[in-house]
């Protein structure tokens, strides 16, 4: 795909192709659409996370929330949507033995009720064995704190997501 092809896409195409870049977000690609035209994947990938920047803290939180746990109920029942079943998958969470499932689960559980959303993580740069250390990390992190850490890790997912759609490599973005 090149910028030439996304700054001729109409609202509903651009929202089809863009609509998780950011998990269960396509508000966030609908409105970005509007700001088109973008110069590069650069810039596209700019108006996407101004956007999460300029939310007041709820809606900041409620980006995190429309993140399913990493190796949780959805996907035991395959209701993930393709992006994180493939990022999953490549962190090596969809083979994990059951003693890791249920440290993972028991982890998840505190780290939500602490923060009051889910722990997220670039899982395409973690892997099973660091996963649930990270996870026990950030578990004592201060919440402020840890509301920048998990939008650190939305953005970085979206920038692995972005540089899929372009074939481009994440470093250069
Ligand atoms: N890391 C990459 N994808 C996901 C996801 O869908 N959920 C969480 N919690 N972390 C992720």
């Amino acid at each position: 795909m090149d910028m030439e092809k996304v700054n001729s896409m109409d609202f509903g195409e651009f929202v089809d192709v863009f609509g998780n870049i950011i998990e269960r977000c396509p508000l966030i690609a609908a409105a970005v659409w509007s700001q088109r035209p973008f110069s590069d994947v650069e810039d596209l990938e700019k108006h996407f996370f101004a956007f999460i920047d300029a939310l007041p803290q709820s809606g900041q939180e409620g980006i995190l929330r429309c993140h399913p746990d990493l190796a949780g109920r959805e996907l035991q029942q395959s209701t993930l949507t393709a992006e994180s079943q493939r990022e999953q998958a490549g962190a090596g969470l969809t083979s994990l033995s059951a003693a890791e499932q249920l440290q993972l689960a028991e982890l998840n559980a505190l780290y939500r009720a602490r923060f009051g959303f889910p722990f997220v993580l670039a899982a395409r740069l973690s892997n099973r064995a660091a996963v649930p250390r990270e996870l026990a990390r950030r578990l004592r992190c201060p919440p402020a704190e840890e509301l920048r850490t998990a939008l650190g890790e939305v953005k970085k997912i979206g920038r692995l997501r972005l540089a899929d759609l372009f074939g481009a490599d994440p470093a250069r973005l």
